[in-house]
């Protein structure tokens, strides 16, 4: 049984007084019998005063990003012997603003993953593709390069420690949301993909999240897909209230 994760992937948001507060809002509204998991991933400046609140609750904390080196002279870098310092559990690796914005590659995201799982970091890992691949058909194609080499030399046992996130490049801010079946489409090809490069079991115990424009108004029907397993939430995640409740989706009858 793969546990579902609801993770909020709050970007270059928030001062350390709103990240507090808004952590203090999501800690104090969540259901005491949650059974899946929640996530918050602010900024790096924020995650000393976000863990502060959410030490004594089931909440996980994660980086958005990390340097591949454990220390040394990498002005402006953060390592993940900083991040375990500070109280972090996952690090978010290979979001699409980082490729795209900071032209990091899949080769660099293989050595940033090595790297998080050598520091006992769980990796939430991102692969997606733009409008444009979708539109030529390259959908697949893309995932399967994503994660042929992202996961490159990563054993079956480390796996286990690590979360996929498929997020559509065109559906991330642009209230675009992936239809249920296209998700649950694309989940079903990256499982296939895991099983192929692993086996059956590894692929039916990895969790996959989708994000892209979720909101508390389409998470229930993105959960009823059997293959999706939870979700990485940017914008709706920064509203106490609509994350909460997607954070409490319902299950609806297929799931
Ligand atoms: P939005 O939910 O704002 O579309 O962002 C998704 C995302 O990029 C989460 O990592």
């Amino acid at each position: 049984m793969r546990k579902p994760m609801i993770a909020g992937n709050w970007k270059m948001h928030l001062t350390r007084k709103e990240a507090g507060e808004l952590a203090s809002a999501i800690k104090k509204g969540l259901d005491p019998d949650l059974k899946h998991e929640v996530l918050l991933a602010p900024s790096f400046t924020n995650l000393e005063t976000v863990k502060n609140i959410i030490f004594d609750s089931k909440i996980l904390l994660s980086a958005q990003n990390m340097c591949w080196e454990e220390k040394g002279a990498f002005t402006g870098e953060v390592s993940p012997l900083q991040l375990k310092d500070i109280g972090c559990d996952y690090v978010i690796i290979g979001h699409s603003e980082r490729r795209k914005i900071f032209g990091e590659t899949d080769e660099t995201l293989n050595k940033k993953i090595k790297s998080a799982l050598k520091n006992n970091l769980k990796v939430i890992f991102c692969i997606g593709e733009t409008l444009e691949e979708r539109e030529n058909n390259q959908t697949y194609r893309v995932l399967q390069t994503q994660i042929q080499n992202g996961l490159k030399e990563i054993s079956k046992e480390d796996l286990s420690a690590i979360v996929i996130a498929y997020e559509p490049v065109w559906a991330i801010g642009t209230g675009k949301t992936a239809t249920p079946d296209q998700a649950e489409d694309a989940h079903i090809f990256v499982r296939k993909e895991i099983s192929r490069l692993y086996d059956t079991n590894t692929s039916e115990n990895i969790r996959i999240l989708y994000g892209g424009s979720v909101k508390a108004e389409n998470i229930d029907e993105l959960m009823a897909k059997p293959n999706i397993d939870g979700a990485l939430v940017g914008g709706e995640s920064l509203k106490a209230d609509k994350f909460l409740r997607v954070i409490h989706y319902q299950k609806v009858l297929s799931k």
